[in-house]
C-alpha cells in the first residue's frame, strides 16, 4: 500500500501533517506523538526578530471551534534555528516545513535568506494570511497583486520549494490561488483562520484583547472543503488542505476535494494524538476500500 505523496519534488511518507501554530515546533508534542510517523512537522510562524504577540486574553472557545489572536508570538529566526531546528534534526523520516511571517516584504526575505543554509528545512510555508497582526500577514493575502508580488520575491530568494498559505477572508479564494501560481508558488496551503469576534455578555466587553480573532476548528471544516475544492479546480499546483480536520473522515474528505496532503490544527489541542489517530484511520480506510495508492483519491470528486 502506498501512502507516499510528493509535493514539488519533496517526498512525504504520508499526507498527514499538523498545522502551523498548533504544534509548537514539534518538541512540545513529541512526548505524545512519534514525530517520525508524520508526513511533516510544520513549525509555528517565525519572523526575523522575536515577536511578543498580542496581549492576553488571546484565546477563546466558541461553538465547535476556537478564536485565537496570538499575534504570531515567536522567538525569532536565530533562536528557532539554534533550538527548534536542531531538535528536529534527529527525526529523519518526517519532512520539516517552516512557516514564515513578516510585517513587510523585507522581513519575510530576511527570514527566507537565513533559512537558505539550513539543510533540515524541506519547504517554506509563507503565511500571508494571519488576521491577527496589524501590518503584514493578511494585508499581503487579500490583494491578488500583492500575493503575486510577494510570491515572486520569496521564490527568488528561497532555496527550498515554497508553499503560499492563503486566507479564507476574501471574496474569491480562486483569485488568490491563481495569483500565487502566477508568482511561481510550488504549492498552496489553505485555509488559515476566519476572522471572528466574541463578546462577554456579563462584562459587556470583548473576550479577546485584540477584539477579533481567527476562528478554527470543526465548525470551519465545510468552508475549508469548499475552498480546497474551488482551488483544486482552478490551479495545477498541489494543495495542502486544512481547516477543522478532527477525524480521518475529514482528512479523506479534504483529499477527495483535491488536497494532496492535509494538516491538522485545533484538534491537537483537545486530542494530542489527533495526527497519528487520523493517519491510522486513513490507512484502515485504504485497506477497507482496497486503495493501493493514496494519490488515487486526490481530487476525484468533481
Ligand atoms: C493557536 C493558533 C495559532 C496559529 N498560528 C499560525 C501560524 O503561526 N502561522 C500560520 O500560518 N497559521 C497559524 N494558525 C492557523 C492554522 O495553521 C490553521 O490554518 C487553522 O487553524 C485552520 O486549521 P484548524 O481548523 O485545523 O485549526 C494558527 C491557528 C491557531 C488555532
Amino acid at each position: 500500500m502506498n501512502t507516499k505523496v510528493s509535493i514539488a519534488g519533496v517526498e512525504f511518507q504520508n499526507p498527514i501533517m499538523e498545522a502551523s501554530g498548533t504544534f509548537g515546533s514539534g518538541m512540545e508534542y513529541s512526548e505524545f506523538v512519534d514525530l517520525n510517523k508524520l508526513g511533516a512537522v510544520v513549525t509555528k510562524g517565525v519572523a526575523n526578530v522575536p515577536w511578543q504577540g498580542n496581549p492576553t486574553p488571546r484565546i477563546a472557545e466558541v461553538s465547535s471551534g476556537m478564536l485565537n489572536a496570538i499575534g504570531l508570538q515567536n522567538p525569532g529566526v536565530e533562536v528557532f534555528c539554534e533550538r527548534d531546528l536542531k531538535f528536529l534534526e534527529s527525526f529523519k523520516d518526517t519532512r520539516v516545513l517552516v512557516n514564515v511571517c513578516g510585517h513587510s516584504a523585507e522581513e519575510y526575505i530576511e527570514v527566507v535568506d537565513r533559512l537558505v543554509s539550513e539543510p533540515r528545512v524541506d519547504m517554506l510555508e509563507i503565511n500571508i494570511s494571519c488576521p491577527n497582526v496589524k501590518e503584514g500577514g493578511i494585508a499581503f493575502g487579500q490583494d491578488p497583486k500583492a500575493v503575486e508580488d510577494i510570491t515572486r520575491l520569496v521564490k527568488k530568494h528561497a532555496k527550498q520549494p515554497i508553499v503560499m498559505k492563503l486566507s479564507p477572508n476574501v471574496t474569491d479564494i480562486k483569485v488568490m490561488a491563481k495569483a500565487a501560481e502566477a508568482g511561481g508558488a510550488d504549492a498552496i496551503s489553505l485555509i488559515n483562520t476566519l476572522t471572528g469576534m466574541k463578546i462577554d455578555v456579563e462584562r459587556q466587553n470583548f473576550v479577546l484583547s485584540n477584539k477579533t480573532g481567527g476562528m478554527s476548528g470543526p465548525a470551519v471544516h465545510p468552508i475549508a472543503v469548499r475552498m480546497v475544492y474551488e482551488c483544486a479546480n482552478t490551479v495545477s499546483i498541489p494543495i495542502i488542505g486544512m481547516g477543522g480536520i478532527s477525524t480521518w473522515e475529514d482528512a479523506v474528505e479534504m483529499m477527495l476535494a483535491g488536497a494532496t496532503a492535509v494538516s491538522i490544527g485545533t484538534a491537537n489541542f483537545y486530542n494530542p494524538t489527533a495526527t497519528t489517530d487520523i493517519l491510522q484511520g486513513v490507512i484502515e480506510y485504504m485497506e477497507r476500500k482496497n486503495i493501493d495508492d493514496i494519490n488515487s483519491i486526490v481530487g476525484i470528486v468533481k
